[in-house]
């Protein structure tokens, strides 16, 4: 199965609908709202200054965001029209940023640059079926001393929506709407792994980075799945048997040389 030609023709279509969406609002991004959220902001601290690679940037809000905080940016999606939109809102803006068409992996091939920081973030890694390529991409792409953060939805969360924790040995195929509001029925077919959090934790330790902090947190900056509440000030929240559900959860880690 060519998962990524199935996967990409995904995003291909769900990037134009992305664009037009109140979920991205892309006319309040353009009058200088941040798209990052607190999670990431205080992870990272400050960016002035620092090389950043963004890995699976979509249409680059969150690279930009980047970019209007110092640092020097360059993202990487395998959609074109997402690379496409990225530079025209680039230009727009007249920021300063480098856009890379490509699969993250075939990216690591023949990257040779070393960043400062690898960033990647909420809903990236169930598109991937070999973590150990994934981080021996991150790894490489980091000069030693770099630091590399990944912000993910938490995989208890898809376990509660009917996915599975441990991975099966074939991906799940589906035909399935994207998560913005002006979805309108409109689907395609996805190809997509689970990554059980020790998995994830394994590849990078495997790929010679050292872990410096994991966090878990009961908030979702985005309202992208069924069941969540919103609580002001706090995100969306999703309760089981009263209790909240680990959403979303954080790595930062280090190539130490
Ligand atoms: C859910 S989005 C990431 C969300 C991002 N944080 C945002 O909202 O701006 C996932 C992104 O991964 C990209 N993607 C999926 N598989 C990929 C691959 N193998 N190589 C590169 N990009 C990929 C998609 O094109 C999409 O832009």
């Amino acid at each position: 199965m060519d998962y990524l030609r199935i996967n990409k023709d995904a995003w291909e279509k769900r990037t134009k609908l992305h664009v037009e969406s109140t979920f991205y609002d892309v006319d309040s991004f353009k009058k200088g709202r941040c798209s990052l959220n607190p999670i990431e902001l205080n992870q990272l601290r400050s960016v002035q200054g620092k090389s950043l690679l963004h890995l699976q940037c979509h249409f680059g809000l969150d690279t930009l965001s980047w970019a209007r905080l110092g640092a020097d940016v360059t993202g990487v999606d395998f959609s074109s029209d997402a690379i496409k939109q990225a530079n025209a809102l680039k230009q727009a803006l007249g920021l300063s940023a480098h856009f890379i068409e490509s699969d993250v992996i075939q990216f690591g091939k023949t990257n040779t640059q070393q960043f400062d920081i690898v960033f990647t973030s909420y809903g990236v890694l169930c598109w991937l079926p070999n973590l150990a390529d994934w981080a021996t991409t991150v790894a490489k792409s980091l000069r030693a001393g770099g630091e590399f953060h990944l912000v993910e939805f938490h995989t208890v969360s898809d376990l509660l929506s009917g996915y599975a924790y441990f991975p099966n040995s074939e991906p799940s195929v589906e035909e399935e709407g994207t998560y913005t509001e002006n979805c309108d029925g409109e689907t395609s077919t996805v190809v997509t792994w689970s990554h059980p959090i020790s998995e994830v934790v394994n590849a990078l330790i495997n790929a010679g980075l050292t872990i410096e902090s994991f966090s878990e947190h009961p908030y979702s900056p985005y309202n992208c799945f069924d069941g969540l509440e919103f609580v002001p000030d706090l995100g969306y929240q999703m309760l089981y048997n009263g209790h909240q559900v680990p959403l979303v959860y954080s790595i930062k880690a280090r190539k130490v040389s």
